[in-house]
């Protein structure tokens, strides 16, 4: 038995080599160019190593609206989230259907080229109301989509260089890295764990209890970019290789990190994080309560929900779906709302935002909330970004 196909069959690799990266190297000097924002240049890198197969380039507008309107691609295959590429007015003007554009990166490098085969307008209220679920520019995502350009650019791209790779480097992982080290390891089945967190008891909890029926786990923490309130990427890695130092099994363990923005954009986003997991290689993904959420405005486990939208076996990789979970006093250990019988006095539960006070006022959090090891990591890191900024 072999891991799990890519979504769509294939794994899609997009990085320009040899001499194809040199003519185009030396092409790029004569192309027009565009600047790609934070977004676009994690987009561009997933695109590139195949974590977004089958998409090859940005959305040209038949799979921008289908996806839009029916979360899916124009080819029939199921996928909930815009993957898109935008120009101002004064920008489009000075591209043509046809033209090869340089794609730099916010600090001037070439990062790819755009083989540019549409431009159109778009909807961004309606984007914003079918993907978000809301129009409110307080919502992050749709804060996002409300600053880009009036118009997409569709095409395939051919990467030349990635925007930050020597950050993180030891787990910049890509998805023929990890299915190599997956099969090295001997897992045919491996549960995936999104997060732009740190861990704690309770995402520990759910990975353990996932990991009891599969061979291996990918903690797979997301480290484009994220709100200014979550905790940053550099402290989280941190974090995650202390705990999996103390407390998980090395030998079914892979730490690796995912180059991709938050959209916070809840279940579509859940969708959209489970596809990307299964072209990583992974059989298995987990969602918990609010998964990918921001503020009040999905339902706890609407993220679970939308998964039942599809026919079965449109998605191959299977998730797992996991209510609230946390210490129980009573219970004496970790627990779910599905497993424990005792009310709400006994569980030790504290909101992120009160995590975080306490960690910035250098204060433990209870045992049963984080490892201390994390705390420790977390209260170090919090102190060193206050005294910089
Ligand atoms: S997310 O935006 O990446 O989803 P977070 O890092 O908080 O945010 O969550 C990672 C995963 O753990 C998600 O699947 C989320 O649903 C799940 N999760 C987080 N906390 C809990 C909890 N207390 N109980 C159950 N699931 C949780």
């Amino acid at each position: 038995m072999s891991l799990i196909d890519p979504h769509g069959g294939r794994l899609i690799d997009r990085e320009a080599r040899g001499a194809e990266r040199e003519s185009l190297l030396r092409a790029s000097a004569k192309m027009p160019e565009l600047t790609l924002n934070a977004r676009e240049e994690a987009d561009l890198e997933l695109i590139a190593s195949g974590a977004l197969s089958p998409l090859e380039g940005f959305m040209g507008e038949a799979d921008y609206v289908l996806v839009r309107d029916q979360k899916r691609l124009a080819n029939g295959l199921v996928w909930t989230i815009p993957v898109t590429l935008s120009v101002r007015e004064d920008e489009r003007a000075k591209l043509k259907i046809g033209d090869d554009v340089a794609l730099r990166s916010r600090d001037g490098r070439l990062l790819a080229v755009l083989h540019l085969a549409e431009i159109f307008k778009y909807d961004k209220e309606l984007e914003a109301e079918r993907v978000y679920l809301t129009t409110e520019e307080k919502h992050p995502g749709v804060q996002a989509v409300y600053a880009q350009g009036e118009y997409l650019l569709g095409g395939h791209v051919s990467v030349i260089e990635h925007a930050r790779h020597n950050e993180f480097a030891p787990y910049r992982h890509t998805p023929r890295q990890t299915r190599a080290l997956f099969a090295e390891r001997g897992w045919r089945s491996v549960v995936a764990f999104q997060t732009r967190n740190p861990v704690h008891r309770a995402h520990e909890y759910i990975q353990k209890c996932a990991l009891e029926t599969v061979d291996g786990l990918l903690l797979h923490p997301l480290v484009g970019e994220t709100k200014s309130d979550d905790i940053p990427a550099p402290v989280r890695l941190r974090a995650y290789e202390v705990i999996i130092e103390h407390y998980y099994p090395q030998s079914r363990t892979q730490l690796a990190v995912l180059p991709a923005a938050m959209r916070y954009a809840g279940p579509r986003e859940a969708v959209f994080h489970a596809i990307i997991r299964q072209n990583y290689g992974c059989s298995h993904f987990i969602v918990g309560r609010d998964h990918a959420g921001v503020g009040k405005y999905y339902g706890t486990y609407d993220a679970q929900r939308i998964f039942g939208h599809f026919e079965p076996g449109e998605l191959k990789i299977t998730p797992m779906f996991f209510d609230n979970t946390f210490f129980c006093r009573k219970c004496g250990s970790m627990a779910s709302l599905k497993t424990c019988p005792h009310d709400q006095t006994h569980h030790v539960s504290l909101s992120g935002t009160r995590v975080r006070e306490m960690l910035t006022a250098g204060e433990i959090p209870p045992v049963e909330f984080t490892r201390p090891e994390v705390a420790q990591v977390l209260i170090e890191g919090l102190s060193r970004l206050s005294a910089k900024a």
